[in-house]
């Protein structure tokens, strides 16, 4: 009967939605997640492959850690190993005016004595050697997606809270490991004349929003293992390395950028001020970014010319609205009563402006099929924020992406589940 096949078919469609599998991990570009969404814990059916994701990518995650900016094999400038510490990416050696006959002088007399020349995009593959970068990046994820496995009512959540607050106190707190409050060796040039941090390199610390929408889930959700002592150590540090980013040189220009490294700034310090407490500097942080940067990042058709100006535009694009996106959350977040997914640049354009046109470009007119998958979460996002009623944002994630529903940020970016206080 062919009625019987129809409900075969249709069982076995549901069995397999329901027993499909976990996405592999993916650092997302940025993300600050509302903690009360979290504490909720509303989420509906339609997450549960999310939701197993989640812990799969905690668990994950927690093999490689606990981290923390001593474990590099390469002690900085400074003779500390706890100031935290990374080579610029494309740039290499020219040791021929010092001496490069037949004996090559030793590795770490290259680092100091040979100047340093810029190939841009060519990856130098040493950087690696001293992957701090690498290091804060896995922590601020195994942070996030351990403290929102915590709040899962599974038998494991003490495991996932215990690892959430181990990983903050190496990183942050505990003498012996803790990272110094600066990063003023981050992207180093190298060679006689650089051996001090570039302003691009704070850029490396971007991630300090997922960190932030963790702390403030572990707190209100009043985990037991995140004491007030480990808040109050955590809030100092932030306090002072606050006070770095708004004071060292090269931390100012990097807020005074035009492009993505001016937003990531925004976002960042922002999402550091959230963790000490100062909720109006938080709020002056996003305001600074929407009345000056923003007005100038997207044009009237939605394009961002700083960014389709560089070597990777597909990936520039999807790179930049990810922050933008983030520090709008995070002003929604800051007051509810403001509307930053409402402002429009000068231009004309909203972040739905943006986020659509870049939709309508394909990855392969630039070669970069590789960033392909970039764009999704900030397509997901805009039909959690703007509405998707004619459902065309959910049919792009599902033509380019069948297994989406896999992915983390379908628990905080669902169509048919996020509130209108957002908005
Ligand atoms: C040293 O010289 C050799 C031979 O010219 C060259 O291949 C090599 O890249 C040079 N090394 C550095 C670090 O400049
Ligand atoms: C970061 O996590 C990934 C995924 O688990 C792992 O492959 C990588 O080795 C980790 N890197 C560091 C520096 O912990
Ligand atoms: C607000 O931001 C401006 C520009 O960066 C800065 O000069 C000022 O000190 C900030 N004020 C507060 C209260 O954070
Ligand atoms: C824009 O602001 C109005 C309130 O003035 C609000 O009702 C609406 O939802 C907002 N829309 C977006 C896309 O933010």
């Amino acid at each position: 009967m062919g009625f019987t096949l129809l409900s075969v078919l249709m069982f076995l469609s549901t069995w397999f939605v329901c027993v499909s599998g976990t996405a592999p991990f993916t650092a997302y570009t940025n993300d600050f997640i509302d903690p009360d969404y979290i504490l909720v814990g509303n989420f509906g059916d339609q997450t549960q492959a999310a939701q197993a994701s989640i812990m799969a990518w905690a668990n994950e995650l927690s093999l490689t850690g606990p981290w923390s900016v001593i474990q590099k094999p390469v002690t900085p400038p400074s003779g500390d190993k706890h100031d935290y510490m990374s080579w610029a990416p494309y740039w290499w050696p020219d040791c021929s005016s010092v001496g490069n006959t037949t004996v090559l002088p030793d590795e770490e007399s290259i680092w100091t004595t040979c100047p340093y020349v810029q190939h841009d995009g060519v990856f130098n593959p040493d950087r690696l050697l001293v992957n701090d970068i690498g290091r804060f990046s896995n922590m601020s994820e195994a942070v996030l997606y351990n403290t929102i496995a915590w709040t899962f009512r599974t038998s494991d959540r003490e495991t996932y809270e215990a690892n959430a607050v181990k990983y903050l106190r190496t990183w942050f707190i505990d003498t012996e490991t803790r990272m110094n409050t600066n990063l003023a060796y981050g992207q180093m040039h190298r060679g006689p004349t650089g051996q001090k941090g570039t302003a691009t390199g704070v850029l490396d610390l971007h991630s300090m929003t997922k960190v932030a929408s963790s702390v403030l889930i572990l707190r209100q959700g009043q985990s037991t293992a995140w004491t007030a002592e480990l808040d109050d150590a955590l809030k100092s540090w932030c306090r002072e390395y606050a006070q770095w980013l708004q004071t060292a040189a090269i931390a100012v220009s990097e807020g005074n950028a035009e492009n993505n490294h001016g937003t990531f700034y925004a976002a960042q310090l922002a999402a550091v001020k959230i963790i000490l407490g100062d909720l109006n500097g938080a709020k002056n942080a996003t305001d600074n970014y929407f009345k000056k940067q923003f007005l100038e990042q997207i044009d009237g058709k939605g394009e961002q010319p700083l960014e389709a100006s560089r070597t990777h535009p597909y990936h520039y694009r999807s790179y930049n609205l990810a922050a933008v996106i983030t520090t709008a959350r995070i002003a929604s977040y800051l007051d509810r009563s403001s509307h930053p997914f409402n402002l429009t640049t000068n231009g004309g354009a909203t972040i739905k402006t943006a986020v659509d046109y870049s939709m309508t470009i394909s990855p392969a007119t630039s070669s970069e099929e590789e960033y392909t998958s970039e764009i999704y979460p900030n397509v997901a996002a805009v039909a959690a924020i703007y509405g998707d009623s004619d459902g065309s944002y959910l049919n792009f994630v599902k033509d380019g992406y069948p297994d989406f529903i896999e992915e983390p940020f379908i628990l905080w970016d669902q169509p048919w589940a996020q509130d209108e206080k957002s908005m």
